[in-house]
This record gives C-alpha cells, structure tokens and sequence, in this order.
C-alpha cells in the first residue's frame, strides 16, 4: 500500500499523514474453516475485522489517500458515492479521520443500520428508489458531480484503484498466509475490485488456479439471466460492473438467498463468526467448489462484513431460510 508523502507540519498542529486507524485496514487473519460434513477445509479472509467493519475499507483508504496526494480533494472537497452500504461506511470512517465530508447516495432497500453508521461516522445520505439497480444512484452522482466542483466521486464501480488495491493487498496477503498450493479463490462481486484485483494476484503466482465468481441464484447475471430482487446484500446489484469486464472467471456459482441465510447462520452457531449474508453465500459457493475440485483442494474465499448492519434483515428472523 503506498501512501502519499507527508503534510508539511505547522508548529501548532502535527497532523500525521496517515491517521494510525488506517494502518488497522487489512492484514486480515485468513481462518481455517473445516466442514467435516463436507470433508473439506476452507480459508476464509476475515475482513469484517476491518475498522468499520468489511472489506470495503481498503478501497476507501486507497482511492482517499491517493485523491489527496493528487491535489484532487481539498479542505471544501465532498466525497460523494453511490453505495448499497459497506462502501459509504467506509468512505464516511476514512473521510471523518481525514476531515474530509461525505454524501452518500444509498438505495432505500438497504438495511437502517448502515444508514445509523454512516451518519454515526457524520456522512449526509440522501437515498433513492429505482428498480434500475445501482445505475440510477451512479447517474444521480454524476449530475451532482457535474453542478458542483467541490465533489469528488470515488466511482467505485469503474475506479482503476478499487482493482488495485486488492492486487497490491487483500492478493498478497493471501499468498504469504497460504503458502503452497492454491486451487480456487471464490468470491462474489458488487464493483467487481474483489475478484478483478485478488484473482490477478493469485492467478500470477498460482496460474492453474480456478476462480469462481459467486452470485444470488435471483440475480445470476454472470449466468446470462436477469436481475431479480435477491437477500444477499452488497452483491449483484443489478448491473454488471465495468471491473468485473476482462476479468477471467472460470465458473458462476449460484446462490439462492435461503442457501446463504442458512450458511450465514451456521457460520454464527457453529463458528462463532458474525458476519453478513455474502460471507455465508461464499461459503456455500466454496463448499460446491470444494465438491468438484476434491477434498483436498485449498480454497480461498472471502467472509465480507460483520452481522451488526443485519439486525432489522431476514438473517436475524427466527427462522432466516424460511422467510425468503
Ligand atoms: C457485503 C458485501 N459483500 C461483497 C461485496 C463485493 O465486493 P466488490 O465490490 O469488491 O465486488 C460487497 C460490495 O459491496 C459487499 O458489500
């Protein structure tokens, strides 16, 4: 990760250049999960231990630190972003330590508590309906962006730096936590930088690696079918990614929203882990990994976000599965 050079130091105020909270970005335990139903071993990358809480902070630090060594976000700059939730809680985290605003544009089916974080963390939200998925929050941006200079878009679903940062991180982490052999890495896709940045990474130093993109059985676009409402949140929002574009997936692996709620609340019951809803439909896609590539496979997977941004979803219903 690089970060950019420091600020010039005034005598009364010794801001540092990088506030010591975003060195707790990454380095995420990679922990083995063993299925003994399945026989299998799996190795999931626990980034809901992230500062706010998913993988989405890494891109927030990326692209803020790399937009202010730029000269492109300055003292008046608003950070504003069209997110399904992790990314403006992030981007509101890394924006407030780097005293910078963010305006969040947030569709009104996602959950309350990510709204209660991102104003916790002092972000304005303005949320949108559409049955368009995140393209009419992303159009809503760039008109906003184009009636007023002080907006800086992250574009999180096109940005080059999103991709990038899992390659220079989340990929090289998992290389030197997993030495040997790696068979697959599985994982769902919002923007896409997930498996565009950690895939290259592993591919070039793994190159027979297979690599399978998990999405909701309602919304299997990668599939060639259409996008339907799904419960599996900050995934296939509708819209295939221009990140997810030339990135060599080797096969879909479809979820339905029953199959990961259930998953999601094995992994509490039976793991400890408390995590979201993506995580658990990773895991049902490694699991289906694990069965066509054998039980000694390694394979890698990706458990998102923590369960706290859940608590009004189906997850926590008494019975998750059955309320789909
Ligand atoms: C909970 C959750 N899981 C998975 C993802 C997918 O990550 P990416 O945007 O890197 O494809 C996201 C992204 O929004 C998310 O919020």
């Amino acid at each position: 990760m690089s970060h950019p050079s420091p600020l010039p130091v005034s005598a009364s105020s010794a801001a540092p250049a990088s506030p010591p909270l975003l060195d707790l970005i990454g380095h995420t335990p990679l922990l083995p999960l063993h299925f003994a139903d399945a026989g299998c071993t799996l190795y999931a990358k626990a980034e809901f231990l992230n500062p706010s809480g998913s993988i989405k902070d890494r891109l927030a630090r990326h692209i803020l630190l790399d937009a202010r060594a730029q000269g492109r976000l300055r003292p008046d700059s608003i950070i504003l972003e069209c997110t399904s939730g992790n990314t403006g809680i992030a981007l509101a985290m890394v924006g407030a330590v780097l005293g910078y605003k963010v305006r969040i544009l947030m569709s009104d089916t996602a959950s309350v508590e990510r709204r209660h974080l991102m104003r916790h963390f002092g972000a304005e939200l303005q949320l949108f309906h559409t049955d368009r998925g995140y393209i009419t929050g992303i159009e809503m941006a760039e008109r906003m962006a184009a009636a007023d200079p002080r907006i800086f878009l992250p574009c999180q679903f096109a940005n080059p730096l999103n991709a990038e940062d899992h390659f220079l991180t989340t990929g090289q982490e998992i290389i030197q936590q997993l030495p040997g052999r790696i068979d697959a890495f599985v994982s769902g896709y919002g923007t896409g930088g997930t498996l565009n940045g950690t895939s290259r990474a592993l591919r070039a130093t793994h190159p027979a690696i297979k690599i399978v993109a998990m999405e909701p059985a309602e919304a299997a676009m990668l599939s060639g079918e259409s996008p339907c409402c799904h419960s599996i949140e900050g995934v296939a929002g509708g819209y295939l990614p221009p990140l997810l574009q030339g990135v060599h997936v080797d096969w879909p692996e479809k979820v339905s929203s029953a199959e990961a709620l259930a998953m999601t609340q094995r992994l509490s019951r039976e793991f400890g882990l408390l995590v979201g809803t993506s995580s658990g439909a990773n895991v049902v896609a490694a699991l289906r990994t694990a069965r066509k590539l054998g039980p000694e496979a390694r394979i890698v997977t990706i458990l998102c976000d923590r369960a706290e941004r859940y608590y009004s979803t189906k997850l926590f219903a008494e019975n998750p599965a059955s309320s789909v």
